[in-house]
């Protein structure tokens, strides 16, 4: 039977500016167009998996603000059940904790800049994790490093415990506990990424490595990327979310390691056809 996919992650509102070139540090370029669009690597990957016709829930964090209660609609309207938390006000009582926020610059290349502002995906903590309670074997969680690491390494541990599938997607890089290394099947990361957990000697159980036009490499069998001209690349931000979620639905519905690359190379390729991290971005 078809296993679930529990995305464990990050939820963005990107704040996308197209622009010929993206600026140089002190320089002011003028953008050609703007857009609010849905992000995040966690919202983006669950999408994805629903897309690519998994049973999702998202485990992430928004702020109690208009752009947190849209996003929950959305996921719902893709057929995702979203466990969210609401951040109320932050740890020490301030001011309200707000949804994560992105700026992406994307230039003409599709090229892409991201600085994230994690907001309340930074106050996700252990009680998002009773979520996790009913995985097992089939089930597929999927992570990735845009909230607290800690989370992510309870996480993994629960859901390794329970015989679920792990998959970690070491993005944005940070350094790992050697047991969720050792536990992601696979773990998901670019070359420089792996180079340097290999620098710090740690060997993931399963290692899938992407080269991004060159195609991808898990545990050294080689995986030509299908080709996109160059004319036909109109934005690669979400391209490596898209390819995550979509390795997770197909894992989860029992795909070979052949047919679940296949089909997350054919997501990454569609995905920087169009704007936006997400099919349908305007959030
Ligand atoms: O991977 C792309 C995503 O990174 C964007 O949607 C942005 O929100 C950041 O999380």
């Amino acid at each position: 039977m078809t296993g679930r996919v529990v995305v464990l992650g990050s939820l963005n509102v990107d704040e996308v500016w197209q622009v010929a070139r993206l600026p140089r540090p002190g320089e002011t370029v003028l953008a050609l167009a703007s857009h609010r669009y849905a992000g995040g690597k966690g919202g983006n990957q669950a999408v994805a998996a629903a897309r690519a016709g998994a049973r999702v829930r998202m485990v992430a964090a928004v702020g109690a603000d208009e752009v947190g209660a849209a996003y929950r609609r959305r996921l719902e309207a893709w057929g995702i059940e979203a466990a969210l938390t609401v951040v109320g006000v932050d740890a020490a009582g301030g001011g309200g904790v707000r949804t994560g926020r992105a700026v992406i610059t994307v230039d003409s290349a599709g090229e892409n800049a991201i600085v994230v502002d994690p907001g309340a995906n930074g106050c996700l903590d252990e009680s998002a994790l009773d979520t996790l309670a009913d995985l097992g074997p089939g089930d597929v969680l999927l992570c990735q490093l845009e909230i607290p690491l800690g989370i992510v390494a309870a996480a993994v541990r629960q859901a390794a415990a329970r015989g679920a599938r792990v998959v970690v997607n070491c993005a944005p890089f940070a350094v790992l506990p050697a047991e969720v290394v050792a536990a992601a099947d696979p773990l998901v990361c670019n070359e420089t990424e792996a180079a340097a957990f290999a620098d710090l000697g740690l060997l993931p159980g399963s290692w899938l490595v992407t080269f991004g036009a060159a195609g991808c490499s898990w545990d050294g069998e080689q995986y030509v990327a299908p080709l996109v001209p160059a004319a036909e690349v109109v934005d690669t931000t979400g391209a490596g979310d898209a390819f995550c979620g979509a390795l997770a639905a197909a894992l989860a519905r029992g795909a070979t390691r052949a047919e679940a690359v296949a089909a997350a190379q054919a997501a990454g390729a569609e995905a920087v056809r169009r704007r936006g991290a997400q099919p349908d971005p305007e959030l």
